[in-house]
């Protein structure tokens, strides 16, 4: 298992480019198993998880090659309608291929993708809504088996939360139905945006995306386009973290600034500026954060809970108190066990974690557990007193392009073993 060694007392300087949104990747991909012919994604991140969906594409009869960042994707439309237990357990985001699934196939048959290290994870959303399109799905012995005898046709469908995937896996499905399908309450966060621009360039009609209303008119197919994958703004929020923890100054290519909205402010609030220049963020912090008051984590275009445990990492060693209160996930504070392991003086009770701040943070032996979490540690040990060993390096692979390339690559010394 490789570990990383993460020295301590870093500063960070010059610029780097932040990696295509993980979670745009992989309802794109998803949805390219409706777009026959060769589909050409650009800015597609090197991720564990977009080979696991790469993968799942492979076994469903598409023909996938990568050539640096570029994805081209052939697809014939799924030649089976299931998706076998060890490439589900890859990564449970593939139940957005659920509805791809369903429309191409006519039929689906998958495990269910279970909890996570983040919390329960439950699909109910994502099955109410498909049932609401016509799908017949019948959940058994960990199993989902779904089928559209009759084919999918429109519905209206109030989703009780924003939840992102359900409304992916609901638009993808409903691109193709028969008839017209809108989603009250839709996820309005960037990566919903981006694969309702996929779509549509591939001949569906979707509107309202971003939108909390989103307006589905089915057409009878899709065709293959190219598509540029949008910036990964948690990846862009995390290397904040990294440049605010250790005092310095950076520049991050390829952001859009508007999708950072609630990420920015909470920096301001520490001490940090941040100017954007078109797509172009100069970040800089002072030599101690100040706190960040209270950090609420919400659906966007609120405060984002990818974003939580790199910035609970910079609270640890603001000048103050900070309050972070996760509403997302009812077990995101995994990684606060392994800052204490590091000296941070940190309380959790429910959603609620308190930090207060301390001058500095120790190295340590520490265990990654989430991608996010494992962002953290990371974080935590530019600024340490010492050197830092992260276990768990699986994780990070999970989300982020070679974070310690990147982080080298801006004067930090961090080696993977
Ligand atoms: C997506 O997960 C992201 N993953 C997550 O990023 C992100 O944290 C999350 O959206 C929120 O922004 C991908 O896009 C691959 P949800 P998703 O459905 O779709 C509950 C990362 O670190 N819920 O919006 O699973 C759910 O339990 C990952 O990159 C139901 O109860 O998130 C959660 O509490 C982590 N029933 C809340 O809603 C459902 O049917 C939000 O989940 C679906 C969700």
């Amino acid at each position: 298992m490789s570990k990383l060694i993460v020295a301590g007392r870093q500063k960070l300087s010059g610029a780097t480019e932040v990696q295509g949104a993980k979670n745009s990747a992989l309802p794109v991909l998803a949805a390219t198993l409706l777009a026959k012919g060769e589909n050409v994604i650009y800015n597609c991140p090197v991720l564990s998880d977009v080979e696991a969906s790469s993968r799942v594409l492979r076994y469903l009869g598409c023909t996938v090659n990568r050539s640096s960042h570029t994805l081209a994707v052939k697809s014939a439309g799924a030649c089976r309608g299931d998706i076998p237990d060890e490439l589900m357990r890859k990564t449970r985001s593939s139940i957005v291929f659920l509805g791809a699934l369903l429309a191409s196939a006519g039929n689906a048959r998958l495990s269910l993708p279970g909890g996570c290290e983040i919390g329960q994870r439950p699909i109910d959303m994502h099955l109410r809504g498909l049932r609401a399109l016509g799908a017949l799905i019948k959940e058994k012995h960990g199993y989902i088996e779904c089928s559209a005898p009759y084919g999918l046709s429109g519905a209206r469908i109030a989703l009780s939360f924003p939840s992102v995937g359900a409304t992916e896996d609901i638009m993808i499905a409903a691109a193709t139905a028969s008839g017209t399908t809108t989603i009250t309450n839709a996820a309005r966060e960037p990566e919903i945006c981006d694969l309702a621009d996929y779509l549509n360039k591939c001949g569906a009609e979707i509107y309202g995306a971003g939108e909390g209303v989103i307006v589905i008119e089915g057409v009878k197919e899709l065709h293959a386009c190219s598509h540029t994958i949008i910036p990964d703004r948690i990846a862009a929020a995390t290397l904040m973290s990294c440049a605010a923890v250790t005092g310095s100054e950076i520049t991050l290519k390829n952001v859009i600034p508007s999708h950072l909205a609630a990420v920015i402010p909470v920096f301001e609030e520490a001490g940090c500026t941040v100017k954007s220049h078109g797509c172009e963020l100069a970040f800089s912090a002072p030599q101690r954060l100040k706190s960040m008051k209270t950090v609420r984590t919400m659906p966007y275009p609120g405060f984002p809970t990818d974003a939580q445990a790199p910035l609970l990492a910079a609270a640890c060693v603001a000048k103050g108190t900070s309050v972070f209160v996760e509403n997302i996930f009812e077990n995101r504070y995994r990684h606060v066990s392994e800052l204490i392991r590091m000296g941070a003086n940190l309380k959790t009770e429910g959603k609620v974690c308190v930090a207060e701040g301390v001058p500095c943070l120790y190295g340590a032996k520490v265990e990654a557990t989430d991608l996010r979490g494992a962002a953290a540690l990371v974080a935590a040990g530019l600024c340490a007193e010492s050197a830092t060993v992260i276990s768990g390096v699986r994780f990070l692979e999970r989300g982020y392009e070679s974070l310690e390339q990147t982080l080298c690559g801006l004067g930090a010394d961090v080696k993977k073993i």
